[in-house]
């Protein structure tokens, strides 16, 4: 570039930039649906108005298959400059490996401890006092997405919890439809369980059997109804042959299924189909039975560079992840809530007004990601996957073999 362009570039970048070096980052995340591309866009134009370039590096296939790829990038010494987890443990090895920038600085300056609720997303992101991530959202996993126009078909009422939901089945399944809609990527047989655990055996039970790793409970009989509600969804599910969650959620979009056991990034996806809240879908928060939600989520880290321009644009993308306006516009189209309490979300659906609801009211568990650690949460997901696709495993087979695997967990 000659001198005189470079200063024309850098003159017309100036009134934006806040940093002295404009610089390419590579930011890796799974968000490659309809919807969450569309949040991720507002990152990436936020992050481009500082002068500075947002490379996307967007992995296909959901956490599963995102995680692996980045870990290796960073172990193998090809870090990205900021990647996407969710909030809790999943980056713990990394951070002890002192492989993950100290954000605690940054943290500190921008009184991130005075602003981000709950706290728990905040403490998630902090080892031996420091800060290591910027929490970004908060996600719950705990809702039934419920097709309007599936029930009026079925010729029966759209249902108001798990029980009339299990009841209406037989009548879907006459009008040609599948009940329960369910994608085949592991891990989302284990989140439609672990929804069915906190809505019908509640909130304790949950967070003592992945917090407190209480075996016995898990084996117990309030486990017992969980587990034959599980085997009820499995029979729901049958014939379902997608495989990523958006294409299950387009099932209920299209009328073709009743309902799906989502977390609330589905929003994502009506929203970008057009559908209406209260008109062409209904949510049930907690199953419609115990409404609580899990301040789970996703956070970005940042990896240790050597380059210093690159290290200052990791520090300016921190601070505009978690500003007040990237905040409201980036959750809006995400379907997630922001992690601050200080930000007014007036354009909130009437889901996400449910989700601000149950905030407000106190009713959170945390994610399995901040109560157990990824290997032992791993076995739980090996055994959903294998007890949804296999018929001839009981639930009391499997009960059994939760309960082992609660009983070594960490
Ligand atoms: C979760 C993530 C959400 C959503 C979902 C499906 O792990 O927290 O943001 O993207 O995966 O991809």
């Amino acid at each position: 570039m000659s001198v005189f362009k470079h200063f024309l570039a850098g003159a017309s970048l100036l009134a934006l930039s806040t940093t002295a070096n404009a610089v390419d980052l590579e930011v890796t995340h799974w968000w490659t649906s309809g919807g969450e591309a569309a949040a991720v866009a507002e990152f990436a134009k936020a992050f481009d108005a500082t002068g500075n370039k947002w490379v996307d590096g967007a992995i296909a296939g959901s956490g599963g298959t995102a995680r692996p790829i980045m870990i290796s990038r960073i172990t193998g010494g090809d870090p990205m400059a900021a990647t996407q987890f969710n909030h809790g443990r999943q980056a713990e090895e990394l951070v002890e490996a002192g492989l993950m920038r100290d954000l605690t600085d940054i943290a500190t300056a921008e009184g991130w401890k005075d602003k981000v609720r709950p706290s728990s997303l905040l403490d998630s992101c902090t080892l031996d006092g420091k800060i290591y991530c910027v929490p970004v959202n908060i996600h719950s996993q705990q809702w039934l997405w419920l097709s309007n126009k599936a029930f009026e078909d079925a010729g029966v009422a759209v249902p108001t919890n798990w029980d009339e939901f299990a009841a209406a089945a037989p009548a879907l399944e006459k009008a040609g439809k599948i009940p329960l809609a369910m994608g085949q990527q592991p891990w989302q047989t284990t989140l439609a369980f672990q929804v069915l655990l906190v809505a019908l055996a509640g909130p304790e039970a949950y967070s003592k059997i992945f917090g407190e790793k209480d075996a016995e409970l898990a084996g117990g009989p309030d486990l017992a109804k969980v587990f034959e509600a599980a085997e009820q969804a499995r029979a729901m599910s049958a014939g379902s042959n997608v495989q990523d969650w958006n294409q299950a959620t387009n099932m209920v979009i299209t009328g073709q299924a009743g309902g799906q056991i989502m977390g609330d990034w589905a929003q994502g996806e009506f929203a970008v189909a057009g559908q209406v809240a209260g008109t062409d879908y209904t949510c049930l928060p907690g199953l419609g039975v115990n409404e609580v939600i899990q301040t789970g989520g996703d956070a970005f880290y940042f990896p240790v560079l050597k380059d210093e321009a690159k290290t200052a644009a990791q520090g300016e993308l921190a601070k505009l992840m978690m500003s007040p306006e990237v905040q409201v516009a980036f959750n809006l189209k995400k379907g997630s809530l922001p992690v601050r309490g200080d930000v007014s979300l007036d354009a909130a659906n009437d889901c996400m007004k449910k989700g601000l609801d149950i905030l407000a009211k106190g009713n959170v568990i945390q994610s399995p990601d901040q109560l157990m650690s990824a290997d032992s949460l791993t076995q739980v997901n090996d055994l959903f996957v294998e007890f949804f696709n296999t018929p001839s495993i009981t639930a009391a087979d499997a009960q059994k073999r939760f309960a082992d695997i609660v009983a070594s967990a960490d």
